[in-house]
């Protein structure tokens, strides 16, 4: 059966971003089985046995408890599992000196659905027919922001400055405020802090800035912790998170152990979350309670945050730590090669200024040395201008062991110097932004 597809059923039906590519990386996995093969593609979380174990105990308790057959056995609320949401407030409270309340809460399966919900709630086509945008203030972003639209066009992002370092062979992404618009013709404004794909993380000023743009115009501004604290803490610098009347700080528990729950949490003002609230119910009734109900014991006893500082934070940090070492270690000094500052996340970005070749060209020369990882251009939605840098990055994941990511970076270090002796390229960067 092939039926016509109505044009919101054309729009969804199709893979944005990296999720076009996991297609490849998943044949190439297939094609190479028993073979060795370092994937450094996965957003996946590894299990680590402490968070496992976490989650294990909160289901003993759970199971144990009365309230199981509420849990499961029961629907609940749009708006999340009553217990959850006052575990939230009482920690965002205590821990930022807020005044939020019940109100100020709304669960969702999974942060993803929550900047669905914001993206067609908030922007989009108007009554009166205008298009109003959903704006990304800077790209690179995560690229699943690129699939939430029910329109096409209607995802619009940034080029940022860079901040190169070109002694340490860093770099780091600014917001270009002297670019940026946000005025009537925006809906909403998402960015991820700290961001996937890059690790960075935007600072307090640069986030208040943004905010106070929106403001004038009602804007709302979500800004996507999913590894911000407190929990995951998947900060490797300071992060405060920030609040304000139009900025909703969006947390997913994903990162935190629980990928396969579902868990999503936007906190903000009463009046936003209530259209996020509605559409939750039109769409799906409510998230899955079991992945709620360990949530609030563990946020309620203050364990999943513990774990996030005490466990999962140092274990990616450690990861990050051997992927920058064993590239500065293999990678020629003279070449341009910039890695994005390492401020937090699950992933390492790349860039390799003037990269003779395309990122999706490198990214299969990898693969001939067992290596996967993802071509940074499937990282810009939004972002239509042409600009070479799109071509000239890669994605690499700290989800995999230790010894896999130091022999992985030391191949990428070989591939990388022999491209750029193929096509005779200077060594010397030569910087031209
Ligand atoms: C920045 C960012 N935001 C949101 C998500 C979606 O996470 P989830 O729907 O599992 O909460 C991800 C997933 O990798 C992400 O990297």
């Amino acid at each position: 059966m092939n039926p016509p597809l109505s044009a919101i059923g054309q729009q969804m039906s199709h893979l944005s971003g990296v999720r076009a590519i996991m297609k490849d990386i998943i044949e190439t996995l297939h094609a190479h089985k028993g073979k060795e093969l370092i994937n450094l593609s996965a957003g996946n979380p590894l299990i680590v046995p402490e968070v496992e174990q976490l989650w294990r105990d909160c289901t003993q308790e759970l199971l144990a408890s009365s309230e199981y057959g509420q849990v499961v056995c029961r629907y609940g609320t749009s708006q999340g599992y009553e217990p959850l949401i006052e575990a939230i407030v009482a920690d965002f409270n205590r821990r930022y000196d807020l005044n939020l309340t019940e109100k100020n809460v709304l669960i969702t399966p999974g942060s993803q659905t929550l900047y669905f919900y914001a993206a067609n709630g908030y922007a989009g086509l108007t009554e009166s027919g205008e298009m109003k945008q959903v704006v990304l203030p800077l790209s690179p972003e995560y690229t699943g922001y690129g699939g939430i639209s029910l329109h096409p066009d209607m995802v619009t992002a940034y080029r940022p400055r860079l901040d190169i370092d070109v002694a340490r062979h860093r770099f780091k992404y600014r917001p270009d405020f002297e670019q940026l618009k946000i005025d009537q013709s925006t809906g909403c404004v998402i960015f991820s802090r700290p961001c996937n794909p890059t690790g960075n993380v935007l600072t307090d000023l640069e986030v208040r800035q943004i905010a106070d743009q929106a403001l004038p115009y009602g804007v709302p501004v979500f800004v996507d912790a999913a590894y911000g604290p407190p929990f995951p803490s998947l900060n490797f610098t300071e992060l405060n998170p920030i609040f304000g009347s139009n900025l909703v700080h969006c947390l997913s528990l994903s990162k935190a152990g629980l990928p396969g729950e579902r868990v999503g949490v936007a906190i903000g003002d009463a009046s936003l979350l209530r259209v996020l609230e509605a559409f939750q119910t039109n769409a799906c009734i409510h998230a899955s309670r079991y992945g709620q109900a360990i949530a609030a014991l563990a946020i309620a006893n203050g364990a999943l945050a513990q774990v996030s500082t005490e466990v999962i934070r140092p274990f990616y940090q450690a990861k990050f730590t051997i992927l920058e070492s064993t590239l500065a270690e293999y990678l020629s000094p003279e070449l341009p090669w910039f890695l994005h500052q390492g401020e937090g996340g699950i992933f390492a970005w790349l860039w390799l200024q003037d990269l003779p070749i395309s990122d999706w060209e490198l990214y299969q020369r990898l693969k001939q040395v067992g290596v996967i990882v993802v071509p940074g251009s499937s990282f810009f939605p939004g972002l239509r201008e042409d600009w070479p840098h799109k071509q000239e990055c890669i994605r690499i994941s700290l989800t995999a062991g230790d010894t896999e990511i130091a022999t992985g970076m030391k191949r990428l270090a070989q591939t990388i110097i022999q491209v750029y002796q193929e096509a005779s390229r200077p060594m010397i960067a030569t910087l031209k932004y």
